[in-house]
Parts: C-alpha cells; sequence; structure tokens
C-alpha cells in the first residue's frame, strides 16, 4: 500500500517535470508544489529530481490546488512524497533516523501527522486572493529579490546601572514569617510504553521502547528508571509523585509537555489520554491542593500545531474535554475553565491565598498562538490573536485596580522558547515593564534547565533615559524526563506569603549517572529523589529580589566557583553535560539578563557589562 504511494508520488511528479502543469489534477499539482518546496529547501533529492517552477507554472498549480486540496487522493500523494524526500534524507523536516526501520516508522509517522495539517494551511493560502505565487515566495516574478524583512535599525544606545542587590537588613524582612511552598512540575514527557531492556541506540531521536528492538549489551540498555535516550518510565513519575507528596504543597504549578518525545508515533488522542492521566495522577496524590495547569507545545497536534481560534478544534480535541476532566476535581473555577476551554488560555484567582487585601491572580498564555513552529500562524499575524493579548491585558489591568499580584504561567519562556518578536517584544515586555508593581513572576519550563530569566523596565530607559532596572523574575524549572542529557528533577519554592515573591527555591533531582541507574534493568535499588541545593545557599544569595538575580550574573563572569555550580545545577547535576568554557559562561549570563531576545543580543554585545 505504502510503496504503491510513492511510485503514484513519484509517477505525478515526473509526469510534471516533463510537461506544462497547466493541466494537472489538484494531486499532480500538489505534487509538483510540494516537490518545487521540498528541493528549494532540502537541495536536490535523488527520488524527485529537480523541480523548479515558473511563475506561470506556480499560477497554475494553486490554481488546481483551491479545488479539492483536502482530498483523500490529495492527502495520500503529498504523503507519499513527503516520505520519500524524509527517507532520502535520513530524516528530515528537524528529526534524523539511523537504520532502515527507524527511518521508516519516523519518515511514515510523521508526515502522516503533519500532511493534513500542511494541507489545511495550504488550502487557506490558496483561496486567500491576496497570495499569488510572488507573495507566497514561491517564484521570481522578475528573478528579483524576493521581498525581505526589512532592515534593522539601530536602537537608541542602553544606559544600564549597576546591579542593586537587595540591602541586608531589607532581605532579612523579605525573608522572613511564613512561607508558601509551591510545587513547579514541568517537561514530564511521560512514556507509558518505556521499556526497560529496549536498546538506547535505536536510530530514532527518542528510543526506550519495546518495538524499537532489544538492547544487545549492558552498555546500551535502557534502565529500569529511565535513561538518557528516552523519556520519563511510569515508575519515575510515579516516584516523582510520591517524593513530592512529603514536601507538602501549598500549591501547584504544572507548566506542561506531558506526552513522550515521539512526536511521529503521537494522535491527537494520545495527547488528551496522557495528559488527562497525568492530571489523574496528580489530582490523586494532591486531592486537597490547588493546581493550576498549562499545557506545552508538545499537546499541539501534531507539535507544535494550533488552530488560531477560539472554540474550534483545540477546543474539541484537547481544552474542552480538560477542563471537563478539571471540574470533576475541583481544579480552577467555573469562568476559568470555561475560558480554557474556549482558548486555551486562563485567568484565575487564587482563593485563600495573600493577604492584607492582595490576592494572587494566575494568568496564563496558550503555547502557539504566537509560536514561530506553528505552521497555522502563517495565516494570521495579528496580536490578538484568539483574542489572547487582549485578555491577558485585561486580567493584568484587573488585578493592577484591584491590588493583587500576578504570576504568569507560560510553558515556552519570554526568551528563547520560540515566541514571535511581535508577541514578546511588542506585547508581554512591556506590559511586564508597566505593571512591575502587579506581575511579581512568570514560571515556565521547556528548555529542561534549570534557569532563569530576567525582564526589565524599559520605559523609563526609552523616555527619560534613566538606567533600565531588572523588574521581573521568570523562572524556569528543568524536566521530569532525564531525555536530553539532563537528571529528572523537579523544583519547590519558598514564597513569602504575603508578597508573593519567591524567597528562595530548591531542586530535587535523581542523578541517574551517579546512583548507577542509567543501564540498570532490576527495580532495585530504586531510584532515589534527593534535594540537589536550594538557591540561597548555593549562590550565597541573601533576597532573590530582580536585582539579585542581575547582580549575580554580573558576578558570574568573573567567579569561577559561581559560574561552576550555576553550569552544574543548570544541567541538573549531569556533569558530563556541563561545559565550563568562556562562551558558555557568557551564555549563561546573558540568557539570565536577556529575558528577551533583543536584550539578549545586547549582553551579547557586552551592553550589560557594569561591575558593582
Ligand atoms: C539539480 O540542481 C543542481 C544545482 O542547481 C544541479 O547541479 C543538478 O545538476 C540538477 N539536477 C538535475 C537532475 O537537474
Ligand atoms: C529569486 O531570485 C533571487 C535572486 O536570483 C534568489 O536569491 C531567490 O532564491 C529566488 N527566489 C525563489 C523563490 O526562487
Ligand atoms: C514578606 O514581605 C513583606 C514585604 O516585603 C515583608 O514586610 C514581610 O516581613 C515578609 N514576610 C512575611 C511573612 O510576610
Ligand atoms: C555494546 O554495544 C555498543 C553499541 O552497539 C558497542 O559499541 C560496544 O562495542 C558493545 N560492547 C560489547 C561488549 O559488545
Ligand atoms: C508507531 O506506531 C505504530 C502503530 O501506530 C507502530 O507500529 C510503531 O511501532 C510505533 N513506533 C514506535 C516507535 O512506537
Ligand atoms: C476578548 O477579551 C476582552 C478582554 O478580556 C473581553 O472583554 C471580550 O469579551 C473578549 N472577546 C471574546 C470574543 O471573547
Ligand atoms: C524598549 O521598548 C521600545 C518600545 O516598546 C522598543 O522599541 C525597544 O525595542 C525596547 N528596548 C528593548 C531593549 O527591549
Ligand atoms: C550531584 O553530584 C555530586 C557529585 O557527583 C553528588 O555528590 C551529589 O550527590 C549529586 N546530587 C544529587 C542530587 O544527586
Ligand atoms: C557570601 O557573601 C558574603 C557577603 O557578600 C561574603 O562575605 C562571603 O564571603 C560570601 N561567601 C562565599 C562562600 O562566597
Amino acid at each position: 500500500m505504502r510503496s504503491l504511494l510513492l511510485v503514484v508520488a513519484a509517477t505525478a511528479i515526473a509526469s510534471l517535470l516533463a510537461g506544462p502543469a497547466r493541466s494537472a489534477s489538484p494531486a499532480e499539482a500538489v505534487a509538483l508544489l510540494v516537490s518545487h518546496v521540498a528541493s528549494r529547501k532540502y537541495g536536490t533529492v535523488p527520488a524527485l529530481g529537480n523541480a523548479s517552477m515558473t511563475c506561470e507554472e506556480c499560477e497554475a498549480v494553486i490554481g488546481a490546488l483551491q479545488t479539492g486540496i483536502q482530498s483523500k487522493d490529495v492527502q495520500d500523494v503529498v504523503q507519499g512524497i513527503a516520505e520519500l524526500v524524509c527517507l532520502a534524507g535520513n530524516g528530515g523536516f528537524g528529526w534524523s533516523c539511523g537504520n532502515p526501520w527507524a527511518c521508516n516508522d519516523l519518515c511514515r509517522g510523521i508526515t502522516l501527522r503533519f500532511t493534513p495539517e500542511v494541507l489545511f494551511i495550504a488550502s487557506r493560502l490558496a483561496l486567500d486572493p491576496s497570495n499569488d505565487c510572488s507573495a507566497l515566495g514561491l517564484c521570481n516574478a522578475s528573478g528579483g529579490e524576493p521581498q525581505g524583512v526589512g532592515g534593522s535599525a539601530a536602537g537608541p544606545a542602553l544606559s544600564v546601572g549597576p546591579p542593586t542587590p537587595t540591602p541586608v537588613e531589607d532581605a532579612a524582612a523579605v525573608n522572613s514569617g511564613p512561607t508558601l511552598k509551591v510545587l513547579h512540575i514541568s517537561d514530564v514527557h511521560w512514556d507509558a510504553q518505556y521499556f526497560a531492556g529496549a536498546r538506547t541506540d535505536c536510530g530514532e531521536p527518542d528510543c526506550c521502547r519495546e518495538v524499537q528492538g532489544l538492547a544487545e549489551n549492558t552498555s546500551t540498555t535502557c534502565g529500569y528508571w529511565g535513561n538518557h535516550a528516552g523519556d520519563a518510565p511510569t515508575v519515575l513519575v510515579d516516584s516523582m509523585i510520591a517524593y513530592a507528596q512529603t514536601l507538602e504543597p501549598d500549591l501547584i504549578l504544572l507548566t506542561g509537555d506531558d506526552p513522550p518525545h515521539m512526536v511521529w508515533n503521537i494522535t491527537a488522542e494520545d495527547v488528551l489520554e496522557i495528559s488527562q492521566s497525568f492530571s489523574a495522577k496528580i489530582h490523586t496524590a494532591f486531592p486537597n491542593t490547588q493546581v493550576m495547569r498549562i499545557y506545552g507545545n508538545h499537546a499541539g497536534s501534531p507539535i507544535d500545531q494550533f488552530r488560531l481560534e477560539l472554540g474550534g478544534e483545540g477546543s474539541a480535541r484537547l481544552f474542552g474535554p480538560s477542563a471537563a476532566q478539571w471540574e470533576t476535581f475541583g481544579w480552577l473555577d467555573a469562568e476559568a475553565r470555561a475560558q480554557f476551554a474556549q482558548g486555551g488560555y486562563y485567568r484565575y484567582k487564587v482563593p485563600g491565598v495573600g493577604g492584607a487585601g492582595r490576592g494572587l491572580v494566575i494568568v496564563t498564555v496558550h503555547p502557539g498562538y504566537h509560536q514561530n513552529g506553528n505552521y497555522y500562524t502563517v495565516l494570521d499575524q495579528s496580536l490578538n490573536v484568539a483574542n489572547e493579548t487582549s485578555f491577558i491585558q485585561a486580567a493584568v489591568e484587573q488585578a493592577a485596580a484591584e491590588g493583587d499580584v500576578v504570576w504568569i504561567l507560560m510553558h515556552q519562556p519570554p526568551n528563547d522558547g520560540g515566541f514571535s518578536k511581535l508577541f514578546i517584544d511588542g506585547f508581554l515586555a512591556p506590559l511586564i515593564g508597566q505593571y512591575k508593581d502587579t506581575v511579581r513572576h512568570v514560571f515556565s519550563g521547556h528548555t529542561h534547565k534549570a534557569m532563569l530569566q530576567l525582564l526589565w523596565d524599559n520605559t523609563t530607559a526609552a523616555a527619560q533615559g534613566i538606567p533600565m532596572s531588572p523588574v521581573v523574575t521568570a523562572y524556569i524549572a528543568a524536566a521530569v524526563t532525564p531525555s536530553g542529557d539532563v537528571n529528572p528533577t523537579f523544583r519547590m519554592y519558598d514564597v513569602n506569603s504575603s508578597s508573593l515573591e519567591v524567597v528562595d527555591y530548591t531542586d530535587y533531582t535523581v542523578d541517574l549517572r551517579a546512583q548507577g541507574l542509567l543501564n540498570q534493568l532490576a527495580p532495585e535499588p530504586a531510584a532515589q529523589w534527593r534535594r540537589s541545593y536550594s538557591a540561597r545557599m548555593a549562590y550565597n544569595m541573601t533576597a532573590l529580589r530582580p536585582g539579585d538575580w542581575y547582580a549575580l550574573a554580573e558576578r558570574m563572569r568573573f567567579d569561577d566557583d559561581l559560574f561552576h555550580s550555576w553550569e552544574v545545577n543548570y544541567h541538573t547535576n549531569n556533569t558530563e553535560a556541563a561545559d565550563f568554557s568562556a562562551a558558555e559562561r557568557l551564555n549563561r549570563v546573558c540568557d539570565i539578563i536577556g529575558g528577551t531576545a533583543t536584550l539578549e543580543q545586547l549582553c551579547q554585545e557586552g551592553k550589560f557589562n557594569r561591575t558593582m
């Protein structure tokens, strides 16, 4: 069946390359278009040859697309071609494979999942009369340059003051008295099909399933408790939850990415099933604790893909059923759940937290509406997609008016998480700067590293040239999955229960290598979750205010011991992944300072280098 598809696809292309596209059927037209795009992106694909198109041919193809692009025939042909491209390149589209079984499994899976999405988007583009071939960048009308995004205007020089750590006497006040214990779990990437004894060298980007083959010797065995080649086994997830229970959190933040990394093998039904099963585990372990839950880019179907709409597809497949489940758990309130069901984001005022008229308002960000990896964004690049930004703005304004504190939960961090510049520089960073007395923190995951990013008050610099100051800390928790050379980790924050600011945090880790677990087939000895470090002690800080973190970043430039501990903790104690080079040091300094890509760039250029 599959090879038949490939033959059909190859024949369609061959006939198209031989003759004019004028009378092409939709399937043939799509075949030509896909192979044209593929050869431009991946170079000559042996199975396809070089498909180039004149503008005239392209217009004929687009015309053909306007009818029947989403038919089964078209989907089959496109998938067949995409699979050929993938097989010819030992992977593609960002994923690679290393043996014939793996390449077949991966290429078939990826193309099956992505083809309907890409065709849906292509049909919308083709139906929009303002999109002709040159507007879409598919051909050159006059052989001239395709229209660029515009040059880079040099911004005004920044004047940044020296870091101002919290004075010791103030720090004592901030840190004294009762605290709220907040549990932060991110990037679980739970693989219920994880199989101890499977091979770590499976040839796909994510291993440790039985179907991928069994290990032939010890050094390539996926251990019972996990291995860097695969995702989190059920036993690891359960032991993490059991350990976290002993810490008795007052509040739980779940910042997304529960499904495994086998994106080529995961359906929309799998995403819902895994997300709901994980929620159920958390609810069972913490039946009386408030849980703030968001989803990550792996909740897209396929990965990263979310339609830009209120209600509709995302609502039907994921957000709606999730909200219905959360209702049975008593999570959030009816308004927040309804908002989440509709748009995948919400605002929620946590009852019983805060004091002296100051409450805690959670405001969440959707994991796809402004993500560069979400192909649907080509259809609509306006800022207020799905009404999200006006909702966030209204939520923050209301909190400010009522004297509440806002924590923003977003799976991807403000910088380097794939968000568009429009959303971060044009909306979120200025909003946080403007409401610096209301927005206290951002909490994210996604990077699988223990890190943080500072957001700055930019308005003062722009308006009066006064030195900018860091105003909000975005805390980024590491991952529960060991995938990608990290150790399974989760985090607890100590939060001043009146000001609702983080006064310390502690990371808990299973060091798989140190405990000899990477290739251990037997359940015993069992994985031990251990307190890895707390920030104040590890970094010799008296307080964790934004100015303290800025001072730490500046100190890290010359304090070797500090950089060493930061780098090891960043990699969740995996010293084999740590890198103590000067370039790495600058990167670590600048990812703290650079809460936006613009600021990170300025940091890399040396604009922030101030001694204390
Ligand atoms: C494809 O294009 C490359 C570079 O433009 C060229 O070297 C090669 O000969 C072409 N192959 C065919 C089959 O036309
Ligand atoms: C259009 O022509 C320019 C200059 O020859 C070239 O760099 C660009 O890749 C062409 N674009 C397409 C879509 O072929
Ligand atoms: C919390 O922060 C406030 C304001 O910064 C401070 O006055 C107070 O002592 C701190 N501790 C507690 C327990 O509220
Ligand atoms: C174990 O497998 C790895 C990877 O296939 C190989 O490099 C190594 O030589 C093998 N060791 C033994 C003892 O067979
Ligand atoms: C992917 O799914 C298919 C069936 O849906 C299965 O045959 C295949 O083995 C799976 N691959 C992996 C790596 O799980
Ligand atoms: C969009 O958000 C604003 C602010 O929250 C709200 O007033 C408005 O009703 C929303 N519109 C829709 C269609 O949800
Ligand atoms: C500061 O804000 C202005 C206006 O919002 C923006 O144009 C500029 O890029 C920002 N600067 C930095 C360093 O983010
Ligand atoms: C981190 O590594 C060090 C050195 O190997 C070890 O002493 C320590 O116990 C490890 N931390 C955890 C949480 O396992
Ligand atoms: C910690 O900070 C204090 C005050 O800045 C300093 O006196 C002390 O030497 C530092 N300790 C270490 C271990 O860096």
